[in-house]
């Protein structure tokens, strides 16, 4: 890390030079055209924000709580698959970056990391777990009940995946891991993807994964975890209210990062419905193209309660590992508390839908 990487662009342009094309495309890519992933970020710059003028903004705060956590600024690192491809840390690095960052992580279901070891990495930070449901219920509880064993503190249930979003870069590279990387929770021994023509990972999960989630299923999971379960991957006001009937204790307005259904709506054009449908019944997350402070900032504003920050933390990993994704994650804070200045405003309570356009 000898410049100073400033800009998002600059951090993944920095990451794409240090890592091999099947592994950077599998981080940047998306599904199919990538209509939905080009969109994301453009979709909150597309919003214009009202600033207040005269406000006194000298004493101010970034600092909120999110499920009872007190967090520095209102993020949680996204769930990502195999960090141990950005950096031999992998998401050890990761938990300790958002322990210093002052924020939570979520662990993915497909890390390369016991989650023992994740939560014994960072015993402060708050660390949500990620869910798929796998074919094999029984081991899919197991995981649930090894999450609460080792302290996590709620399971985000991932929905948007019924089948795999065909991610046409992994197709042609081939995607797979190598033999050194492997799967840290491994569900009955299966603990790499297979060795197949095309991405293993699409293999993967139509081997292992289920295909017909339902709000039931849901409702299951619920009773069975005392743990707040948040349902990840809406983006219909409709969806979210059935998913509370069903027990879900958050929301996470999400597309996948562009990587599931290619003409997804963007989640900044998704939020507000989903925000007014919710009602404060419960906290609302998003994530998807959020790269600077004043996307932050706009996420608050249309009624989001934090946002999952996704690419940008692999891109810190790998240029630089722990200190690499706690880098990025202060820029993201310093671009936010800069934001909230501009805006006239003095904490993330204040940002309401009157600031924007
Ligand atoms: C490389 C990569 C792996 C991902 N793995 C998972 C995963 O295992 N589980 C999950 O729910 N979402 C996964 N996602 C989606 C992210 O949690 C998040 O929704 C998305 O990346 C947010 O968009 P952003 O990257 O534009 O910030 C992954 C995203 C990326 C880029």
């Amino acid at each position: 890390m000898d410049s100073p990487l400033l800009s998002p662009a600059e951090w993944q342009e920095a990451a794409r030079t240090r890592l091999p094309l099947p592994t950077y495309d599998y981080f940047a890519g998306g599904a199919r055209d990538e209509i939905t992933l080009r969109q994301a970020s453009a979709a909150w710059d597309a919003i214009g924000i009202r600033y207040h003028v005269l406000r006194g903004v000298g004493d101010r705060t970034t600092a909120t709580t999110i499920l009872g956590h007190d967090v520095a600024f209102p993020a949680v690192i996204a769930p990502m698959a195999f960090q141990r491809l950005a950096h031999p840390d992998g998401e050890l690095a990761t938990a300790r970056a958002a322990a210093r960052a002052g924020i939570g992580m979520t662990l993915s279901t497909l890390a390369t990391t016991p989650m023992e070891e994740v939560r014994a990495a960072a015993p402060d930070a708050p660390l949500w777990f990620q869910l798929y449901v796998y074919q094999d219920r029984g081991a899919t509880r197991a995981l649930v009940q090894r999450a609460e064993a080792a302290g996590y503190s709620a399971i985000v249930l991932t929905v948007d995946l019924p089948v795999h979003g065909t991610r046409e870069r992994d197709v042609r590279n081939g995607f797979t891991l190598p033999d050194d990387v492997r799967i840290g929770n491994a569900v009955a021994n299966v603990d790499t993807l297979p060795d197949v023509h095309g991405s293993s990972l699409a293999k993967f999960i139509t081997d292992q994964f289920e295909h017909s989630l339902t709000f039931d299923d849901l409702a299951e999971l619920c009773d069975a975890t005392e743990l707040p379960v948040f349902v990840k991957g809406v983006v219909r006001g409709d969806d979210a209210s059935e998913a509370i009937e069903h027990g879900a204790a958050g929301i996470v307005v999400s597309n996948h990062g562009g990587r599931q259904l290619d003409g997804a709506i963007s989640t900044a054009r998704a939020l507000g419905e989903v925000a007014q449908a919710v009602d404060r019944r419960v906290p609302v997350l998003v994530d998807g193209g959020i790269r600077r402070g004043s996307h932050l900032l706009r996420a608050i504003a249309l009624g989001a309660d934090a946002a999952m920050i996704g690419r940008p933390v692999l891109w810190g990993l790998t240029v630089g590992g722990e200190e690499g994704a706690v880098r990025v994650l202060h820029q993201l804070r310093t671009e936010f508390d800069e934001a909230l200045a501009l805006a006239g405003c003095h904490a993330p309570d204040e940002l309401s839908l009157d600031l924007l356009d």
